[in-house]
């Protein structure tokens, strides 16, 4: 493991920490791949009961690392699954229960990947955004058939289309965030929660855990693939190059000549 993400393994609960707070925790694919393993780990030995995701104290993740993106849209490292498919996969087959811990930003892939956990809990400081339109880019990771579903069409066009900034309490109503605390209280009530959970009957949990989301398994990954494929072809274009070189020189994109 790298030291952008830190794991910790205690009474049977697994916790995977994104831990890079100089840039805000975003996400490269080399912390992409350490999180896969983490997740493969978890998945796999049978002491481990729980998993913990969470961030830096007051700092989730500002999401995928735009740098990578310009890399990744220029072609470099285009051979094989990107470091961020794995994490996907990962993601979906992980076959114990996945508790999210929110502080502070959770952006783009941030708040993306709580829509795949099974309980997130967010401290009052979280802020949620969807920021991808506003990137030049489109939904990623079956968000664009998870969202609408939870949220309805008009509150997931409203945070898909206009990729402002929202509240916990905000995703709390839209149904992203079970419960929201003050931060002080937040990484003990998570705690109390994976603790409970881990004296539960695994074979129960990882069987109710299948169930819940075994009806719609096929459609999400239908929409992983379909949200994908566009974001692939987006990311190549000059609309994304022009969000991420005016993210990189600190400046507001200019779409008007498109
Ligand atoms: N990718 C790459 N670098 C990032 C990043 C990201 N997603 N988010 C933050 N950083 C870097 C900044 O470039 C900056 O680097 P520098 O010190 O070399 O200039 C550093 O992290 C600190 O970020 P900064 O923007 O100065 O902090 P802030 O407190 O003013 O703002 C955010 C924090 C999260 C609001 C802002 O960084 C931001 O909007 N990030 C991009 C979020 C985004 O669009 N993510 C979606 C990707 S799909």
């Amino acid at each position: 493991m790298d030291q952008e993400i830190l794991t910790q393994q205690a009474g049977g609960i697994f916790t995977i920490q994104m831990n890079r707070p100089e840039k805000k925790n975003a996400i490269s694919q080399k912390m992409y791949a350490s999180m896969a393993q983490g997740l493969r780990t978890a998945d796999q030995d049978d002491s481990i009961r729980v998993v913990i995701l969470r961030g830096t104290q007051n700092l989730f993740t500002s999401g995928n690392d735009i740098r990578d993106f310009q890399t990744r849209s220029s072609g470099t490292g285009r051979s094989g699954p990107s470091a961020s498919s794995l994490f996907f996969d990962a993601f979906l087959a992980l076959r114990k229960p996945l508790i999210a811990a929110v502080q502070g930003y959770a952006i783009g892939i941030g708040t993306t990947m709580l829509l795949h956990c099974d309980l997130v809990y967010a401290g009052r400081s979280a802020v949620f955004s969807l920021p991808f339109v506003n990137l030049g880019l489109c939904p990623e990771f079956g968000s664009s058939f998870i969202l609408p579903n939870l949220a309805g069409h008009h509150r997931a066009s409203e945070l898909l289309l206009l990729g402002e900034r929202f509240s916990p309490e905000q995703a709390r109503e839209v149904g992203i965030v079970n419960q929201v605390l003050d931060d002080a209280v937040l990484m003990d009530k998570v705690m109390e929660v994976a603790a409970s959970l881990a004296r539960k009957s695994p074979a129960a949990l990882m069987a109710t855990k299948k169930l819940l989301k075994g009806h719609s398994a096929q459609q999400i990954r239908e929409a992983i693939k379909a949200d994908g494929e566009v974001f692939v072809a987006l990311l190549a274009g000059a609309q994304a190059q022009e969000a991420f070189e005016a993210f990189a020189n600190k400046r507001a994109p200019d779409f008007s000549k498109f």
